[in-house]
């Protein structure tokens, strides 16, 4: 944009220069024009007069001091006397035009020369400019004519047109061989002109339409451009809202999905809850009463007992505790996964506190590594331990899910691959800007692409039964939603997988 304008100011200077270079060289041949005209003018007039002079083969004038007969003219009774005794001699054209020159010389102060390339009188000898002029006009031109300047710096126009030989020419000029319509020579015309060399009001009115447009031109272009700034970062600003609108909807999305899915795990968990735990509590106390029973059995046998019928009982039994542990394993896992999904769904029960998060991170670690302690190297870095205002007990299962996530994605690696050395697990915090960073980097199997967009939904799993729930990240997002933090992770496929977890310092009163 600014290159445009630019480009304008060049181009209109551009302009603006030819126009005044076109106007000043129009200007000089206007005035070239003028005083060539002039000149002509004035050549014509002594032409008409030397016509009319010629015509009478001369004029008798008085002879008096100025005027002296002619030596050069041999004619005749040149020289007369009237009877009144008065004497009188022929003037010729060429000696009528010096004597005109001579007044014009005078009173106008323009010059007239009359001159041939062949002159009769030596003094009508040609100058230099009139021996270039006469020679012109022997090839062709019909008249010649500039701008002269002499040494004071007077400049004049000095014209010449050629004298034609005429019927009249001949009573005098036959006799050098002159023929009609031969060139005798010539008259140059030297017209006084002081030339305007500034033209002042051409240079005034480019100077202002230069400055005027130029202004106007930087002016408004700078307009233009702020325009054109304001409206690029206008631009940039709704291509950024709406950017955040798409992710804010699909936040809302998932927190919608989120918050549905939660009151129905409530309701279902809820539900369960009660005839899970009998279930699980009658299983316990079944096994109690059939262990009594098989004890009052024994007793009832005495004191020794048939080994036969003993067999028996014992292959009657067996199944039966088999059974009926098979009951118990079953209904403790589901009560764990009655017990997560009251923990999914009943986010907001526990107390808000403000404490170390480090502290329960640690103890969280403490709890979890003896479990993994030969698969996993747990490395810690830690660089912040800012107090925040949470729910520490939920933030310690997020923690635990972290944990327990990254060590089984190392472990899947490593039966994938065959490779035992043992992975590792970076666990770290940081402050970043008004929120602590709390960090999980393992070195394990990595998300697959295709799921990476389904990890926090609930029952969302890749592990096999009784390895994991896929509750785990959905519970932890919810959690860390209600801490006002964000939850993220970067993963590539076979190499590792971060989760960072932003938990800000203060919460918003909501
Ligand atoms: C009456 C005789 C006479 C006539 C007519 C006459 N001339 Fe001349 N002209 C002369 C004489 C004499 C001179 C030389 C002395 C002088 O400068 O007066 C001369 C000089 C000239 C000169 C100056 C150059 C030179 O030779 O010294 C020119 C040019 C010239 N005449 C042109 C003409 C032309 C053109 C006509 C016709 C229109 C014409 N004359 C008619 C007598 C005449
Ligand atoms: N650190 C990790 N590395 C690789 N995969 C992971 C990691 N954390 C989570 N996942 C994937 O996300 C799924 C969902 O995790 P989660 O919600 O905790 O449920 P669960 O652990 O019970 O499967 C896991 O099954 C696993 O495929
Ligand atoms: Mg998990």
């Amino acid at each position: 944009m600014k290159k445009h304008i630019a480009a304008l100011v060049v181009l209109w200077i551009i302009s603006v220069t030819i126009s005044l270079w076109w106007n000043l060289h129009v200007e000089k041949n206007n005035q070239a024009i003028i005083a060539m005209e002039g000149s002509r003018a004035f050549f014509k007039q002594v032409v008409l007069t030397r016509t009319w002079n010629a015509e009478h083969g001369g004029v008798y004038v008085r002879i008096t001091d100025q005027v002296k007969p002619n030596p050069y003219l041999k004619m005749p009774s040149r020289d007369v006397e009237t009877n009144t005794s008065i004497k009188l001699t022929t003037i010729n054209p060429a000696f009528m035009t010096r004597q005109i020159a001579e007044i014009a010389a005078r009173t106008t102060g323009v010059q007239f020369h009359i001159t041939s390339l062949k002159p009769i009188r030596p003094q009508n000898k040609a100058d230099s400019w009139e021996h270039t002029a006469l020679n012109s006009f022997e090839n062709g031109k019909k008249f010649f004519g500039n701008f002269v300047s002499n040494a004071s710096g007077e400049t004049a126009y000095r014209y010449m047109a050629p004298l034609f030989v005429e019927q009249g020419c001949l009573k005098c000029h036959a006799i050098q061989g002159y023929k009609l319509g031969d060139i005798r020579g010539g008259i140059s015309v030297t017209l006084p002109f002081s030339r305007k060399t500034t033209n002042w009001q051409l240079w005034l009115t480019h100077i202002i339409a230069l400055l005027v447009v130029t202004v106007i031109l930087i002016f408004f272009g700078g307009k233009l451009e702020t325009n054109r700034i304001k409206i690029i970062a206008t631009n940039r600003a709704l291509e950024e809202s709406m950017g955040r609108l798409k992710k804010t909807q699909s936040k809302l999305v998932q927190s919608e999905k989120m918050a549905g899915i939660g009151t129905l795990v409530a309701g279902v968990a809820h539900e369960i809850n009660n005839p899970i735990n009998f279930v699980n509590s009658c299983s316990q106390s079944l096994e109690v009463r059939v262990q009594e029973l098989k004890a009052f059995t024994y007793e009832l046998m005495g004191e020794e007992p048939d080994q036969e019928i003993l067999k028996m009982f014992e292959e009657k039994f067996t199944p039966i505790f088999k059974n009926l542990s098979t009951i118990f394993d079953g209904s403790q896992r589901i009560k764990t996964i009655v017990t997560e999904l009251r923990t999914f769904s009943r986010l907001d029960e526990a107390e808000k506190k403000r404490v170390k998060v480090l502290e329960g991170l640690k103890s969280t670690i403490t709890l979890t590594n003896t479990q993994y302690r030969d698969q996993v190297e747990f490395v810690y870095d830690f660089q912040a331990d800012q107090e925040l205002e949470c729910w520490p007990a939920q933030l310690n299962q997020v923690f635990m899910n972290m944990i327990v996530n990254a060590c089984q994605a190392i472990i899947s690696k490593q039966k994938q691959t065959g490779d035992k050395t043992p992975g590792k697990l970076t666990v770290s915090t940081q402050l970043q800007d008004q929120s602590l960073a709390v960090r999980f980097h393992d070195t394990g199997c990595g998300i697959p692409k295709e799921i990476q967009s389904k990890l926090f939904e609930p029952f969302f799993t890749t592990k096999d039964v009784g390895e994991g729930t896929g509750m785990g990240l959905s519970i932890s997002f919810g959690i860390i939603e209600k801490h006002q933090g964000k939850i993220t992770f970067e993963s590539t496929e076979g190499e590792g997988t971060t989760f960072t977890i932003l938990l800000p310092l203060h919460l918003e009163d909501t």
